[in-house]
């Protein structure tokens, strides 16, 4: 199907033109059939495609969290992680990815942490450009998000970010200025907050400043219920409303356009971005139904991309990696059987398939005995019941309960007893209130008393037996799931025998069956219920049996962290640490085992470790997507020489964050007191310790970097930046890759700067005793700052280190550069 741009402008009427400017559902924009304008899908984002359904879903490829494709600094594996996007989005029938995700991680504690990239804005713009590049390479558009400023979820919609334009420019803005200028991704998506005073989404100055300055035309939308106005967000520049229907626009632009506070020509110049971005889009053929693919070329990449970015981050007398003659072997902890593939929220999908690290170790070791203990719980909520379930289905109505003769609209098996609808669509259900009912049979594994936890948007009652075990119904108390919609998980139990069958069933009203306030949080409408279920556990005895385990063992490995209950949308983390007794159990099996212990965490930012002096080995490995459990086996047994790099920097204790003082919203505004000095920028500036610095990582080899880097030419102009070179030569044993990190230091600027900033970086390959030359490019940013006075980028004449590191900390190699004369530019 093809058009003509101009033609459909001047033959169809304004209500058409309107019609453009909103989605029509949850993933689709408005087609006008009778001109070939087809409807276009967009889908989520951003470590893989879940396509149109939140329920029943399609499963999809997960790839590894957007902090641990951070942690891979590999230009070209992230373009191959990109191209897998790209194929997924055409099974899934999608011309557009909802992805990137760009924000920045000014605390550890961010609930959405996990899908940016890096802290440092150099790395995030790199490696979103190389996905956004692998991507589009397959016709498929990326969005990159949210621009700018989403950096919390505490009152996302409604919070005032207090930034100064240095701070703005040189961290906020400047991944997103990177993709501009590198791969000019053909959307992009506003976030929820204010910056300086007025929301992004309806800020004039935003929008010249990516169409004017920066010269780069996406089309723009809304996060999905992220539009607040009419006129304003349209005349400021807004292409698309999303989701659809439309809440702002329709006949609110019309009667606006008709008291003249929109124009035609600014109804035709979003509509013509509008029918730009369809043609653009629906050039690439994809799937009319909506599918998998599952490819074992997919899966092989995938394990690629989740091994190489787990970060070696200690390891004493080169416990690890550990033999493959193992005997014994003790796993540890609640991620070993359960594996952590993704953060939660909108990043979070049904997966083709996980991998656990307990499946991956059998692989990796068929002979040796393994023994497994899960030591201390890690979850918030009580874990969904799956295994356990069989038989279960949800049947919709369009009426409660209480009604006899209610009419049953239709039925859909499930696999979980974790649901939410608001992307669901059943013909004749009426979207604005309908119930459900699940019913499934549940078979416990254990005898002993079972605590079951409800959560709900809406409302719930959960029935075993017929009898009545919570109502989360008649008494409601707010909480923080599904965006922040939710109660809190209300629990009740009842005492079960090993292998009996018992019925379950959930009684669920939909969304606006509630009966709480959360005003502020986005309501995606439909309602979502969560059911999780445990056997009651004496945690000292669980503690207990690990550490028993681990003294049995030839070699333990804990393996815990957080997961989708902690790392979220919506909310935030409260604390730094691990949960519940985590803590506890690894330092009590340290008591026991610490000579042959090794200790893996997953989370998607950093988390306190109390024991980290004692653990001899530590791995950090993210949210590592399908393959997360053979991404760590590969690296614990050697099949995989580690080479990934924190892409954050790790404190000691939450109270040393540069935003500590300053993360939640208060009195509406949340001020960016920490400027520019945001990750390793403030702790070297403040000189303060942290446990593992920004871009370290160890590896099974040794590297030997030749001190001194040539920087060629010396004199830095911005027209013709230089080169810096460095040697380096595998002195090891063992095939590896080094990641050269080349930071740039001003130490005789006048200008306040941080003690130095990563302007470039190589990662090298190489065989046991090979050698290369290896060039860093450095483009014309390596010198400059954004001066508030003259409102323009600043490259200060004076002279500047050039620090080649293998860590932020640990600096292998030294050059000069000299900037002769003080220049100014504006734009990319
Ligand atoms: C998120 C976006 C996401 C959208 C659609 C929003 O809540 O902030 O990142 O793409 O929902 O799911």
């Amino acid at each position: 199907m093809t058009f003509d741009i101009d033609h459909v402008l001047a033959n169809i009427s304004d209500q058409d033109k309107i019609a453009l400017l909103s989605g029509i559902d949850f993933w689709h924009t408005h087609p006008i059939p009778e001109f070939n304008v087809p409807s276009v899908r967009v889908t989520d984002g951003p470590n893989g495609i879940r396509g149109t359904k939140f329920f029943a879903g399609i499963p999809a490829a997960c790839l590894p969290c957007g902090t641990a494709l951070g942690a891979i600094w590999d230009r070209d594996l992230l373009r191959r992680a990109g191209e897998l996007i790209g194929d997924e989005c055409i099974a899934k029938g999608a011309h557009c990815w909802l992805g990137p995700t760009v924000n920045m991680q000014r605390s550890p504690l961010g609930g959405r942490g996990f899908e940016s990239f890096s802290e440092d804005p150099f790395l995030a713009g790199v490696a979103a450009a190389s996905m956004i590049a692998g991507c589009e390479s397959k016709g498929i558009i990326s969005t990159i998000k949210h621009f700018v400023g989403n950096d919390q979820e505490h009152e996302r919609r409604a919070v005032d970010v207090i930034v100064t334009p240095r701070a703005f420019r040189e961290i906020y803005l400047r991944p997103f200025q990177i993709v501009a200028r590198d791969t000019n991704p053909g959307a992009l998506m506003t976030s929820y907050n204010k910056i300086n005073g007025k929301h992004v989404v309806e800020d004039p100055k935003i929008y010249d400043m990516i169409r004017k300055e920066w010269e780069w035309d996406p089309l723009v939308m809304s996060d999905w219920y992220g539009t607040y106005t009419t006129i304003d967000s349209t005349n400021a520049g807004l292409d698309l409303e999303m989701p659809g229907v439309t809440r702002y626009r329709g006949k609110y632009i019309e009667s606006a356009m008709q008291a003249r506070l929109i124009k035609s020509s600014t109804l035709d110049a979003r509509a013509r971005k509008v029918l730009e971005f369809v043609q653009k889009a629906s050039r690439t053929k994809v799937s009319e139904v909506e599918k998998g693919r599952d490819y074992p070329e997919d899966r092989a990449l995938n394990r690629t991309l989740a091994a190489n970015s787990v970060v070696l981050l200690k390891n004493e007398g080169s416990l690890l990696p550990l033999p493959k003659t193992a005997k014994k072997v003790a796993l540890i902890g609640s991620h070993v059987k359960t594996p952590a593939i993704s953060g939660g929220g909108s990043a979070s999908l049904k997966p083709y398939y996980a991998v656990s690290l307990y499946d991956a170790v059998r692989e990796a070791l068929p002979e040796a005995e393994l023994v497994y203990e899960t030591g201390a719980y890690a979850h918030n909520m009580l874990p969904v019941v799956d295994r356990l379930l069989s038989n279960a289905v949800i049947h919709f109505y369009n009426e409660p309960m209480t009604n006899p003769d209610r009419k049953r609209l239709g039925t859909e098996p499930v696999p979980t007893t974790a649901f939410q609808f608001m992307d669901y669509k059943l013909a004749g259900l009426n979207r604005a209130l309908f119930w459900a009912t699940l019913i499934g049979d549940f078979t416990p594994d254990a005898s002993g008393v079972w605590d079951f936890g409800l959560t709900v948007f809406g409302t719930a009652n959960l029935y075993i037996d017929d009898e009545l075990i919570i109502d989360n119904t008649t008494s409601q108390t707010k909480g923080t799931a599904f965006f922040g919609k939710g109660t809190v998980e209300e629990i009740g139990s009842k005492t079960l025998v090993s292998g009996q069958t018992y019925k379950i069933r959930i009684e669920f009203g939909s969304a606006n069956t509630t009966t709480m306030k959360t005003t502020g949080m986005v309501n995606f409408g439909g309602g979502a219920a969560n059911l999780g279920a445990s056997l009651r556990m004496d945690s000292e005895e669980m503690i207990n049996n690990a550490v028993k385990a681990a003294a049995d063992a030839d070699h333990v490995i804990i393996c815990t962290g957080l997961n989708q209950d902690w790392e979220s949308e919506g909310f935030d983390r409260p604390h730094m640490d691990l949960p519940g007794r985590i803590d506890e159990m690894i330092s009590q099996v340290l008591g026991v085992a610490a000579d042959k212990t090794v200790v893996v965490n997953q989370s998607g930012t950093p988390v306190t470790m109390p024991w980290a002096n004692r653990a001899k080995s530590i791995v950090h490995a993210w949210y590592g997507g399908n393959e997360t459990g053979h991404g760590i086996a590969d690296v614990l047994f050697g099949d995989v020489n580690p080479s990934g790099k924190l892409s954050l920097s790790w404190p000691i204790d939450v109270k040393h964050n540069p935003a500590y003082l300053n993360y939640a919203s208060v009195g509406g505004r949340v001020l960016y007191g920490e400027d520019i000095y945001v990750g390793y920028r403030f702790y070297e500036k403040t000189g303060r310790e942290v446990l593992f610095p920004f871009g370290h990582g160890l590896s099974y080899t040794t590297f030997a970097v030749s001190p001194e880097s040539s920087v060629s030419p010396d004199i830095f102009t911005p027209e013709n930046p230089p080169t810096a070179t460095v040697h380096v030569k595998n002195t090891g044993k063992a095939a590896g890759a080094q990641v050269l990190q080349l930071y740039v230091a001003a130490p005789n600027s006048p200008t306040a700067r941080p003690q130095k900033e990563l302007q470039g970086f190589e990662k090298v390959f190489l065989q046991p005793g090979e050698e290369k030359v290896v060039g860093i490019k450095l483009d014309k940013y390596a010198t400059s700052f954004w001066d508030e006075i003259e409102e323009m980028w600043k490259s200060e004449a004076g002279a500047y280190e050039v620090l080649i590191g293998t860590s932020s900390e640990d600096i292998v190699a030294r050059g000069r550069l000299k900037v002769d004369q003080t220049r100014y530019w504006r734009g990319l």
